[in-house]
């Protein structure tokens, strides 16, 4: 992990996603690949093309650029903003750890016709990237350890602007009610939008804040596919005993909505674009 003067806000931080990545590990069953996201990859895939253009975050973000500027989308997934914003953009560039997520943005690409899309496989700590317009940064740094080194790394890559999105809490909370009673114990909460506004100006940068649409998950379309995705966001292996306490728990724990299944509890999100200038 890169290392950098930290102030007392980013160790708090740290702290918290440390704790939250502990449990994890001592409660993980043997997964398929280790690919995290794999499984959920095709929540990250941008809906149709016609879609993806008119979503409000790819409109918000693309007045910010004019067609002979770039994009720089850190950790970008399945290409949700990358792939649309292309349209806008002379050149995007998307970094992205997950192979799942890398081949779905790869192949979403293809049967839009993007071609001017490279698609860089690094975390962003470690990625040489030349300095881009506009830095984006959607929905990442909720288990980011080192996260004043990455923020700080965003600014230095960005020519004119950085918009880093987040929720006032992770998507990943619907799942937090399943804890309990799979695993026996609350799951640990990771820092969000509160605690990015409290290291930003510790940071020496100023922002604006935009509230974007509010959001819900897709629904899952099968309770089957309910399963395996909170299998994955729990650490359970398929065949384990883990596994059988969650189907009973699912079935108490859905309900059918227009497309599939929804956990009861789910609500909307509201995403905001924490918006700072660089240049
Ligand atoms: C919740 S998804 C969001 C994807 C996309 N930005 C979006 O909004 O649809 C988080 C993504 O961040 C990536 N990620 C996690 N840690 C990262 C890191 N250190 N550097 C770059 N990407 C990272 C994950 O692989 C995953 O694809």
């Amino acid at each position: 992990m890169q290392t950098t003067n930290q102030t007392s806000i980013g160790k708090g931080w740290q702290r918290a996603v440390e704790l939250e990545h502990a449990q994890s590990d001592r409660l993980r069953e043997d997964l398929d690949d280790g690919d995290f996201w794999k499984p959920v990859a095709h929540r990250f895939t941008p809906p149709s093309k016609e879609e993806a253009a008119n979503d409000d975050t790819v409109v918000q973000l693309s007045n910010l650029i004019s067609s002979n500027e770039t994009v720089l989308d850190v950790g970008a997934g399945a290409g949700r903003i990358a792939l649309p914003i292309a349209d806008h953009a002379k050149h995007v560039t998307a970094v992205e750890p997950s192979k799942g997520m890398r081949e779905r943005m790869a192949q979403t690409a293809e049967v839009w016709g993007v071609s001017n899309l490279s698609i860089i496989d690094s975390e962003w700590q470690h990625a040489e990237v030349e300095p881009h317009d506009l830095v984006v940064c959607a929905h990442v740094v909720y288990t980011v350890q080192d996260i004043e080194f990455f923020i700080q790394k965003l600014s230095a890559s960005a020519k004119k602007h950085v918009a880093l999105i987040s929720f006032k809490r992770p998507a990943m909370a619907q799942y937090l009610p399943l804890w309990d009673s799979v695993h026996g114990e609350a799951r640990i909460a990771l820092p969000s939008l509160l605690e990015i506004e409290q290291f930003l100006p510790a940071l020496d940068i100023s922002y604006e804040k935009i509230p974007l649409d509010t959001w819900i998950s897709r629904p899952f379309k099968t309770i089957e596919q309910a399963q395996t995705e909170s299998q994955a966001r729990l650490f359970i292996s398929p065949d384990s005993e883990k596994a059988q306490v969650l189907a009973r728990v699912l079935e108490d724990s859905l309900v059918e909505v227009e497309g599939g299944y929804r956990f009861k509890w789910s609500e909307p999100h509201q995403p905001f674009i924490v918006l700072w200038n660089t240049g």
